[in-house]
């Protein structure tokens, strides 16, 4: 059994991992300002009763170093962050207070209570830039220009976490994850494109497509992203590892595999393209199967029709 410390655990990802990490026997110690997460996300988690812990804390706050003193983790998975493209263009400095200033405090706490490893919630889709080939490998991260402050500072984080690695012994492993979809998912996150056309065709409107539809994303449940980072608590060394499928899906072609899950026979409403938006991406993870021994497992439309349900029971 290992001492977990969860940041943003009460957020779509940071929720489902703790549940993993619970199951799996080990202990949880969930943070989370409740600024995008839910309490009612960690209601599986509180059905553990004393192996797992909730801390109403901001990540910047000076009491996450106490919080470390008193529950000395072994491993900490970093998520707690502002997850959003868009509100990074919007407000860089909140941003960056939260992704940057945030992160260094979690790796100061961390290595000053002798944690021995940080997992990092890194951004596939944001970090590489507009890619010159696909699928992207994590060696395009040399010289990639992010579109958005959002992609700067997870960009950034990795050579803060080598920096610790090197000079502070703290370990680390950043997973440059893909667009997570699947229950509990936030409809304004990253891959909130699926939650919001679900969620839509399920009350019978129409959603909207921004651009033509040709825009191309990765895709990855969220049982499989959770899967890598229980996995990194212990492999991964070091290293920045792309978590995707290899495949590309267009807002288009997501479209039409959700009207034909929901039974919607509408068309879609046309809107612009924002700015700070990819064209096309899709991620190599031959390097996370090399040293996680991860691969993706669930197909798109069996993932779909699992999110489907799960909207379906929400609305009731
Ligand atoms: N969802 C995706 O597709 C995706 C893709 C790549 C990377 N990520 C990253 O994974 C992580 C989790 O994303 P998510 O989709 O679960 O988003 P989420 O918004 O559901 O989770 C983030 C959590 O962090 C918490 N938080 C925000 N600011 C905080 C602060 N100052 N102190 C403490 N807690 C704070 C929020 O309340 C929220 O619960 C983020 O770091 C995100 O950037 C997500």
């Amino acid at each position: 059994m290992t001492s977990i410390l969860v940041t943003g655990g009460a957020g779509f990802i940071g929720s489902n991992l703790s549940d993993r990490l619970l199951a799996e026997g080990h202990r949880v110690v969930a943070v989370d300002d409740l600024s995008g997460g839910r309490i009612a996300n960690m209601a599986e988690a509180r059905s553990y009763g004393k192996e797992f812990t909730f801390h109403n804390l901001d990540v910047r706050s000076e009491a996450m170093l106490t919080l470390f003193q008193r529950s000395r983790p072994e491993v900490v998975m970093h998520l707690a962050a502002q997850p959003g493209v868009r509100p990074s263009i919007e407000d860089p400095v909140h941003d960056a207070s939260v992704n940057v200033m945030g992160l260094l405090n979690v790796l100061e706490s961390a290595a000053r209570t002798g944690v021995r490893k940080v997992v990092f919630a890194s951004s596939g889709g944001t970090i590489y830039g507009e890619p010159r080939r696909l699928p992207v490998k994590e060696t395009a991260i040399g010289g990639s220009r992010p579109l958005s402050p959002y992609g700067i500072t997870k960009k950034v984080a990795e050579d803060y976490l080598r920096y610790f690695q090197r000079y502070r012994g703290l370990d680390f492993t950043a997973l440059a994850v893909g667009n997570v979809y699947g229950p509990r998912q936030d409809p304004h996150g990253e891959a909130g494109v699926i939650a919001i056309f679900a969620g839509k065709m399920l009350a019978g409107e129409a959603p909207a497509i921004f651009g033509d539809g040709n825009q191309t994303r990765d895709y990855v449940f969220i049982d499989d992203a959770v899967h890598a980072f229980a996995l990194a608590a212990d492999r991964g060394s070091g290293r920045l590892l792309n978590i995707g499928t290899g495949l590309e899906t267009s807002v288009n072609g997501l479209f039409r595999m959700l009207a034909g899950i929901v039974g919607f026979h509408g068309e879609p409403q046309r809107a612009p393209q924002p700015p700070g938006e990819l064209r096309r991406m899709c991620l190599d993870h031959e390097l996370a199967s090399q040293e996680l021994g991860w691969r993706p497992w669930t197909h798109l439309e069996d993932g779909l029709a699992e999110t489907v349900a799960y909207l379906r029971e929400q609305q009731g």
